[in-house]
């Protein structure tokens, strides 16, 4: 193909434009069109509670169960349909209650007036879920079902026509560089524009004969500036408000964090150095040399955090870092949607207010006094680490896989790092006879002979706080990419290299606090570095035995002498011709890689014969996949079999003769093949495991 050139290039995107999206989103009409789009959908009324929970909704659910509890997942959390660099996994329960609070709120059973605090140990991902839910809403005001509306005022004079201009057509408008054009600075829900003495009887002529789904509320006033413009015009036309309405111009209402409309984001910097208008919004010095005073809102930028955030979402981040005076306002602003500008009344705000806050800041000011009055007006939602093995590795699976990293990441690898990871948060199981790793193979779904469900379901009620503490993903996720980064050359990394940095970084992890529980990170290791053990010798059990043909032929001899022995027949020697015995010693020496006893192993071997037998009735042949116990055992006893001569042990002594490396070539291609291992990594691993063989460490 040909490269291509800049006016190909031009074309691509010019068939990629959504005129039609791009006219939806660009929608404004007068306050007269306003109110037919509300007759026909009277959602888009919504306040800010209700749109989140719909917006979190509109994602679906799906129910399951886990150690006999019944969870919900919201699905928005982890849609792979954006920002899947941020999706969230597991944390199904916390993420309920966060649903549930929104959920109350949106139906206004008082959430509403509480602000929501996820708190949690560093790196839970108290950030990443505020973050989602903020590009949630900036996407869903996209989507005809989010759609939302608010306006500007033209304060020129009407054209003779009284027709006016389309203001999206207006560079500047939403700027505010066009002077006669004031966009409400709060971007408020055109609605506010019908008068508090008016709205009762309005209100009951639109909510007539509608579902009480579809009725639609007024709540709060116009902001300081609309007033300002609001009264102004009806000096103006004395008093007239339909002429007065005629100068208003609404659109829609799309949000983004960017261009600071709809969502708001405040980090408190040092203690000294906190100022109101950050919130609030600030005098235009500039201006009040034009309109001669303070208090004149054309003078005002209102601009603070909390009046771009209106009709969205604002965060706190680290809100206890927040100044006490701060704090009260957020609290009130909470509490009553109100805040306070300078020289300005109280100004209605309508926005989801979240916060969050990590372990230790929080336990700093446990005993502070205001945290009295924060408590009470909190509603205070933990955000623990990940207890599930299965949910931890698919962070880093997430952040390191083959889209996102040019290096090979041997097998194993973010498993081994999750299961450490896991391990350092599990308390210690009360049962005896309960191993960490034991535990968390449960929590995991797994099933230990003696453990039942209840069980698991005990085990997750004693431990109270678990989940609080212990190793966060973030730290895990640099010490994987300074794995990376040191290994680059190599071209991979396994298993050893990140353990080794995830204990090298132990020396000087600022958040641990005892020798005691560095030295229970250290067990922790080891216990993860018997199960890679573990996981690997299996494996390249399986690779080496993973040879069909062997199989086959060991199955069909298998097959052969138990058929014989079965029918009291003798078996037909291939190669002699004569009749002998059934292979007694062969027969047993499969049957005990499963683990059936002599006492047993009548029944299996009829059992097999009458399995043998129906399939034959129904003309099928018998294949030794469909039996998994049988299949294990060939694969077993084929491995000890074949162990011997491939000679894996002489990998470690260097010399090896051409006949075995070329056996070991044929597993490590298997090893590449159906393992995901690539050349490299299949040959570190091969050795390490010909090296515990070596040590005389073999396996069943
Ligand atoms: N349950 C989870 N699902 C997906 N990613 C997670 C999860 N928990 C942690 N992470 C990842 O861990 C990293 C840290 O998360 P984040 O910054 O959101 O934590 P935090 O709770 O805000 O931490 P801090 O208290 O230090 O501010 C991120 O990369 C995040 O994606
Ligand atoms: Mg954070």
């Amino acid at each position: 193909m040909a490269l291509t050139d800049g006016a190909s290039l031009l074309n691509l995107l010019d068939e990629m434009q959504n005129k039609k999206r791009f006219q939806e989103l660009n929608w404004s009409g007068t306050f007269n069109d306003y109110l037919d789009v509300v007759t026909n959908n009277p959602r888009i009324t919504r306040n800010s509670f209700q749109r989140l929970y719909d917006m979190i909704m509109s994602y679906g659910t799906e129910e399951f169960e886990d150690a006999k509890k019944k969870l919900i997942r919201y699905k928005f959390f982890s849609d792979p349909s954006f920002d899947s660099d941020d999706a969230i996994f597991g944390l199904e329960i916390p993420l309920m209650r966060l649903v549930n609070f929104f959920k109350a709120a949106a139906q206004g059973y008082g959430t509403e007036k509480r602000v929501l605090l996820l708190h949690g140990p560093v790196g839970s991902s108290k950030s990443t879920i505020v973050r989602r839910l903020k590009r949630g809403l900036e996407h869903y005001s996209h989507t005809d079902e989010g759609a939302m509306y608010t306006f500007s005022w033209f304060m020129g004079n009407l054209p003779e026509d009284g027709q006016l201009p389309d203001p999206s057509k207006i560079v500047g408008v939403r700027e505010g560089l066009e002077p006669e054009w004031e966009p409400c600075p709060m971007h408020e829900e055109p609605l506010h524009l019908v008068p508090p003495e008016m709205r009762e009887q309005f209100l009951a002529r639109f909510n007539d004969g509608r579902s009480p789904e579809e009725h639609v509320t007024i709540t709060g006033d116009l902001c300081p500036a609309c007033r300002y413009h609001y009264r102004e015009l009806m000096r103006r036309y004395d008093g007239d408000y339909t002429q007065m309405i005629r100068h208003i111009r609404v659109r829609r209402l799309i949000f983004s964090e960017q261009d600071r409309v709809g969502i708001g984001t405040f980090q408190p910097k040092d203690e000294k150095n906190q100022d109101s208008t950050e919130l609030t919004g600030d005098i235009n010095y500039r201006k009040i040399a034009i309109y001669g005073s303070d208090s004149d809102p054309r003078a005002f930028n209102f601009d603070g955090e909390f009046n771009i955030a209106n009709r969205g979402i604002i965060e706190f981040i680290e809100m206890l870092k927040l100044d006490v005076a701060f704090l009260y306002d957020l609290l009130g602003a909470s509490q009553e949607h109100k805040i306070k500008s300078k020289k300005f009344a109280q100004t209605d705000i309508d926005e989801v207010i979240i916060g969050h806050t990590n372990e230790p800041e929080y336990r700093r000011l446990e005993n502070n006094e205001f945290m009295e009055a924060l408590k009470d007006r909190t509603v205070r939602i933990d955000v623990p680490y990940i207890t599930k093995l299965k949910d931890e590795i698919k962070i880093y699976e997430r952040d390191f896989n083959g889209k996102k990293v040019p290096v090979h990441i041997a097998p194993h690898t973010l498993e081994i790092a999750a299961m450490w990871a896991v391990l350092s948060r599990l308390e210690e199981p009360k049962k005896a006879n309960l191993t960490y790793l034991q535990k968390l193979k449960l929590y995991d779904g797994k099933s230990l002979p003696g453990f039942t469900e209840d069980n698991v379901k005990e085990l997750r009620k004693e431990a109270q706080r678990e989940g609080m503490e212990g190793i966060s993903p973030r730290y895990v996720q640099d010490k994987i990419s300074n794995a990376l980064v040191k290994f680059q050359e190599n071209g991979y990394i396994n298993p050893f290299m990140v353990l080794n940095e995830l204990e090298s970084g132990l020396k000087n992890h600022a958040l641990i606090t005892s020798d005691e529980e560095r030295l229970h990170y250290r067990d922790l290791l080891s216990v993860v570095k018997e199960e890679y053990t573990e996981i690997v010798k299996n494996e390249v059990q399986r690779a080496i035995s993973a040879d069909e043909e062997g199989i086959k032929r060991l199955c069909a001899n298998y097959i052969d002498n138990v058929k014989a022995y079965t029918q009291r027949e003798k078996v037909v020697n291939k190669f002699t011709g004569q009749a002998e015995e059934p292979d007694e010693r062969l027969m047993r020496s499969i049957e005990k890689k499963i683990e059936i006893p002599d006492s047993r192993k009548d029944d299996f071997r009829r059992e097999i014969m009458n399995y043998i037998g129906a399939l034959a009735i129904e003309g099928k042949t018998f294949d030794y996949t469909t039996n998994e116990r049988l299949h294990k055992a060939l694969e077993l006893k084929l491995f000890e079999d074949q162990k011997d001569s491939i000679k894996l042990t002489s990998l470690v002594s260097q010399v090896v003769d051409q006949d075995t490396q070329e056996k070991i070539d044929v597993v490590k291609a298997r090893l590449v093949k159906n393992f995901g291992y690539n050349e490299q990594s299949a040959t570190d691993v091969l050795n390490y495991v010909a090296s515990i063989f070596a040590r005389g460490d073999t396996t069943e």
